[in-house]
Formats: structure tokens, C-alpha cells, sequence
């Protein structure tokens, strides 16, 4: 199996260039006429903030530190509220902050329903999500549902009970091949290296698609579905606003045999639900369920999917009785070319026309190399092997190299052009700072299954480096020592106070970007306006266009007001690598 996070396979164009040709200026229009405008009614009053939303992830290990012990914490996210607010960020997703031995950075859970002692409390969270909410920022939580840690109290119980007992059943654990069941039921690898089976040690396996210390859990269950109906009201209950649903497209699994060969399964997107492990047609059973909980509340909690599934079956995890939106991942997998963001354009507008939701856009999140830095990568073949391949070789010589300040310009005219399409934007915390990736980590420091699991990988730590708050200090502002991961010398100059005193900076042009997006784009409207081939220009609001120069020379622009520009123009034409807004009138 490929690791997940590799996203393997061309940007898909469902559209076609012949459908692009005749999609019209006004998308919203038509997924009105197509749905029907009773359907519109029902979803959209409940969603209507979350159809457009802004969305900062926080991975909240690595965001602030309050008490000193090099590891970000639920109060530190609180005393960054007004960071938040000056952001004017409409929401913030936290990656888990639940009792952990960090196998997986935090998900690998030991207790669903509790704060890291590490990170804080209960009672820290219920602060943390009242000064939010008093920011008028909601708060997404991740929910993971797909496996527990090892020390959760269920599997250190499955362990000990035996085989055949309750106890196993909440896991999907098997007996092994050979005389004493010495080995693994079969071949199937997990997605951070190695074999998907860990020895229970009486001749039985349990499955863990991702690390050993992270055991599946049987969604036949009902104890299980029981739990996570717990889960999730507990959260909603306690001021959670919506949910990130974790491997969403991972739970139901057929593990009866015989079992497909591990060959066979190692392309994990299938079109058609036959896969043994991913994207079966039963698990939007389980997100049916959830929703009915989700819409109990008042307004109706929020979900979006993680589902790295094939383009065409996206749309089923985002609609209205299912989770209601899903993370659209093919722009972390474009290039920085027209034709792959008009593709990806393209496809994620269908799938809201598909399925009455909205998408949600992302260049970034904890699992993947940096935009900046994948920008500033020279365009290649196989550069999307170079970014699983983490960076990690950038130092080597053999790796093409960086063009920092060429990712970081490329990387403020993509943020530019997300903010102006329909749909919902997630922004990854450090990406409004213009953050590279860490591509330098001593061995030692790393901390991620990919990368000791594997020699070529480095694994995902590089983009989970701890913020830079200040140009000095122990961790730049993070804490008042040293961070749980080292931050480099270059972090003093994209720290949040350096940026904040620079007119110029990309802090001030996230700030002015999202303080500008709500009167601007009314959130539905797009069209595409003919443009050269390596210009991109579309219409996105009443007057408003965006219009983005992939090309190397300057490009013209159609008369009117620049409101807001990635970098400036010259002689009133638009550079390379450059994104403005543009009032025509
Ligand atoms: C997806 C998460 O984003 C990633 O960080 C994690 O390793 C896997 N799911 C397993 O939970």
C-alpha cells in the first residue's frame, strides 16, 4: 500500500474541457435548478456560514505553549484568541488533544472523550471554547473513529480476555497462518510501512491500518457505534460546533476471506466500493446515524470528511445526509500550472453541483509538505514523489533545489485564488506566515511513524515545526523553552511580530485577503471569463474577478480598480505569480 498522504494519481479533469466550455457564468444558479429549491431550503438555512467558511487548523501540540514544557496546550490556544480574531477566521479545527502516547501525533487515542493532561483539561477546553465563541470563531473537533491507542482500556482489555470473547470483537483481530499461528493472516501492508497485522501473542493478529499502536476498531460492533454516538454528543454538547471526521472513508471493511491479495488492494481509490478497505458503499450507514445526532442540535453540528477516495465518489460523504461536506484534497496534489487548477476547479464545483454542499479547499494540512515550499520546488514529472518524499532530500544535492522566496510568492497567489471561489477554505496554521517546511530535522528529533518506518521518508514533522510568535527567545514566542520540535534559525524572520510591523508581509495580506472575502464574494457565484491559456480569470462576485498570471511574462487585465493584490503590478500589467481582485464594474 501507498501511504495515504501520497494522494497517488493525476489531477482528474471530470469536467472536461468540452463541459468547461459550456458550464455558464453562474454555477449557483444551476445547482439550484438541479437540486430543486425545497432541498436548498432545508440544507442551507443550517449551513449557510459553513458553506463559505474560513477554517484554521491547528495542530494544537505545535500553536502555543503556556506553561513552559516545550508543548502547545489548550490554554495557549486560548491566550491566541485575538490572533484568531485578527485574523477574522470563521472557525478553527483542532487536531486531537486527547490522552496520547503520540505514536501518531495524536492520533492514536487513549481516552475519546478526555483532555491530554499535557494539553490541559476539561475545564481548559470549556475556556478555550467560550473566549472562541466569544470571538464569534466556532470550534471543529477532530473525531477518529477509525482505531483507539493500544493503551486504550477496550484493546489492553481485548488483549487479555482471548480469543472468541466480547472483548476482541470491539477489534478485528484473526488467527494467524502456520502450526501455531506464528504468522500474519495475510499480506497486507499498513499505510506507514510494514505488515497491517500485529501479533496478539496466543496465535492471533489484530489489524491496524496504520500503526501497530493504533488497533481498528470492528465498526460491526454495536458497542462501538454506541461509544462514538457517545463521542460526538459529548462534544456537542460540551460547545463543539462541528466535527473532522478522521479516515472517514476507512471504517466498514470487508475482512472475510478469501482476502483480496495485497497487490491487488494496493491501489486504494476504486470507482466502484469493491475495495476491501476504503470507500465502501455501508459506511455512509454509519454517517446517516451521526447525522441524525448532528441535526438534533440547534443549529445542526457541522462534519466535514477526510475521504481520499476516488474524485467521482466524493460527493457522497458531502452530502446533506451524510457528513455534509468533505475536505477536497486534489489541490494539494496541483501544480503550480492553469490547466491543473482549472481541473481542480473544475471537479470540486461539480461535486457541489452533485450533492447541494459545498467543498472544502486546502494547499496545506498536518500530513503534507508546506505550500511554500512545494511551490518553490522546480515543476517535475514525478515532483509529486519528491514531496512523500518529504523534503527530506533537499539537503542531498540530488534534489532540485528550493526557490524560497519563488514558493512563497506562488504560494500568496494561491491562497488568493482559494478565498475567492465558492466553497469553504481551510488554512493551515503557519501558512498565513508564509512557513517553509522543516526540511533539516535531525533524525533523532523526528517524530513521526512515517519517518522511522521507513529510510527514504522523513515523515510529516517538517510542517509541525511550533510556530514563531517572536523574532527571539527560547522557541520564538511559543513558550518559554525549548519546542517538543527544534525550530530553525530562518524561523526568527517569519515570526507573527516581524510580520505584523511589515505592511508587506503575508500575515498582512492573509488579514487584508480575509477581512476583504465576505463583502466581496457572495460565497456561490463563479464563472470562468476567457482568458491565455496560462492565465486563469473568473468571475466571483457582483463585479468582481480574479485573475491569476501562471505564465512568465507579464499578462494584460481587463480595465477596472485593484482591490487587493498578491504583489504589485507593473507598469499596470500583471506579473508572473500573481494573483489580484479586481472590481471591473
Ligand atoms: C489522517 C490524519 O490526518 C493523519 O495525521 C493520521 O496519521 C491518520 N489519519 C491516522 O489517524
Amino acid at each position: 500500500m501507498k501511504p495515504e498522504f501520497a494522494r497517488t494519481g493525476r489531477i482528474r479533469d471530470r469536467v472536461g474541457r468540452n463541459a468547461r466550455k459550456t458550464m455558464g457564468m453562474r454555477h449557483t444558479r444551476r445547482v439550484t435548478s438541479t437540486l430543486g429549491q425545497d432541498h436548498l431550503a432545508s440544507t442551507e438555512a443550517a449551513t449557510d456560514l459553513w458553506r463559505t467558511a474560513v477554517v484554521y487548523q491547528i495542530y494544537p501540540r505545535s500553536f502555543a505553549d503556556s506553561n513552559g514544557d516545550g508543548i502547545g496546550d489548550l490554554p495557549g490556544i486560548t491566550s491566541r484568541v485575538p490572533y484568531l480574531r485578527s485574523l477574522a477566521v470563521d472557525a478553527v479545527w483542532l487536531s486531537p488533544f486527547y490522552p496520547s502516547a503520540l505514536a501518531d501525533g495524536g492520533y492514536d487515542i487513549d481516552d475519546h472523550r478526555q483532555v491530554d493532561p499535557r494539553l490541559g483539561s476539561l475545564a481548559d477546553f470549556d475556556a478555550m471554547v467560550s473566549s472562541l465563541h466569544a470571538a464569534n470563531i466556532k470550534v471543529i473537533v477532530d473525531i477518529v473513529p477509525n482505531h483507539t491507542s493500544n493503551r486504550h482500556p477496550w484493546f489492553i482489555a481485548a488483549l487479555a480476555a482471548g480469543r472468541g470473547t466480547p472483548e476482541r470483537d470491539r477489534y478485528l483481530f484473526r488467527d494467524g497462518h502456520g502450526r501455531g499461528g506464528e504468522l500474519p493472516p495475510n499480506d497486507w501492508e499498513s499505510l506507514f510501512g510494514g505488515s497491517a497485522w500485529a501479533p496478539a501473542g496466543d496465535g492471533q493478529w489484530y489489524f491496524h491500518c496504520f500503526a501497530a499502536e493504533q488497533p481498528d476498531l470492528n465498526w460491526e460492533n454495536e458497542e462501538v457505534r454506541e461509544d462514538f454516538r457517545r463521542t460526538v454528543r459529548f462534544w456537542a454538547d460540551r460547545g463543539a460546533d462541528g466535527f473532522r471526521i478522521d479516515v472517514a472513508h476507512g471504517l466498514r471493511k470487508d475482512m472475510s476471506e478469501p482476502y483480496q491479495p495485497g497487490g491487488e488492494i494496493s491501489d486504494l481509490m476504486r470507482e466502484d466500493g469493491s475495495h476491501p478497505l476504503w470507500d465502501r458503499d455501508d459506511v455512509h450507514e454509519i454517517y446517516a446515524d451521526w447525522r441524525r445526532i448532528f441535526n438534533s442540535y440547534d443549529p445542526p453540528r457541522y462534519a466535514v470528511a477526510e475521504a481520499i477516495v476516488h474524485p467521482s465518489r466524493r460527493a457522497r460523504y458531502a452530502s446533506a445526509d451524510s457528513l455534509g461536506n468533505a475536505f477536497n484534497f486534489d489541490m494539494l496534489d496541483a501544480d503550480w500550472r492553469a490547466d491543473d487548477y482549472r481541473s481542480v476547479i473544475n471537479s470540486g464545483i461539480a461535486d457541489m453541483i452533485s450533492n447541494g454542499s459545498t467543498t472544502s479547499w486546502l494547499l496545506s494540512c498536518h500530513d503534507t509538505p508546506r505550500v511554500a515550499t512545494r511551490y518553490g520546488l522546480p515543476l517535475e514529472k514525478d515532483r509529486l514523489a519528491q514531496q512523500v518524499a518529504r523534503a527530506w532530500l533537499l539537503n542531498d544535492g540530488a534534489t532540485p533545489r528550493l526557490d524560497p522566496a519563488l514558493g512563497e510568492r506562488r504560494a500568496r497567489a494561491a491562497i488568493m485564488i482559494l478565498l475567492a471561489l465558492p466553497g469553504s477554505t481551510y488554512i493551515y496554521q503557519g501558512d498565513e506566515l508564509g512557513l517553509h517546511e522543516v526540511a533539516d530535522l535531525p533524525r533523532e528529533a523526528l517524530e513521526d511513524p512515517m519517518a522511522s518506518r521507513s529510510t527514504k521518508e522523513k515523515g510529516r514533522d517538517g510542517c509541525r515545526v511550533p510556530l514563531p510568535w517572536s523574532s527571539d527567545g527560547p522557541s520564538y514566542g511559543f513558550g518559554a523553552q525549548a519546542a517538543h520540535l527544534p525550530q530553525p534559525d530562518w524561523f526568527s524572520a517569519y515570526a507573527v511580530s516581524v510580520q505584523e510591523a511589515d505592511p508587506r508581509s503575508t500575515l498582512n495580506l492573509y488579514r487584508r485577503a480575509l477581512a476583504l472575502r465576505g463583502g466581496l464574494f457572495a460565497g456561490n457565484d463563479f464563472g470562468w471569463v476567457d482568458s491565455e491559456p496560462s492565465v486563469l480569470h473568473f468571475a466571483c462576485g457582483d463585479g468582481v474577478r480574479c485573475v491569476t498570471n501562471f505564465g512568465a511574462d507579464p499578462a494584460s487585465l481587463p480595465p477596472g480598480e485593484v482591490i487587493l493584490g498578491s504583489a504589485p503590478l507593473a507598469d499596470g500589467r500583471l506579473p508572473s505569480d500573481t494573483t489580484v481582485w479586481l472590481r471591473t464594474g
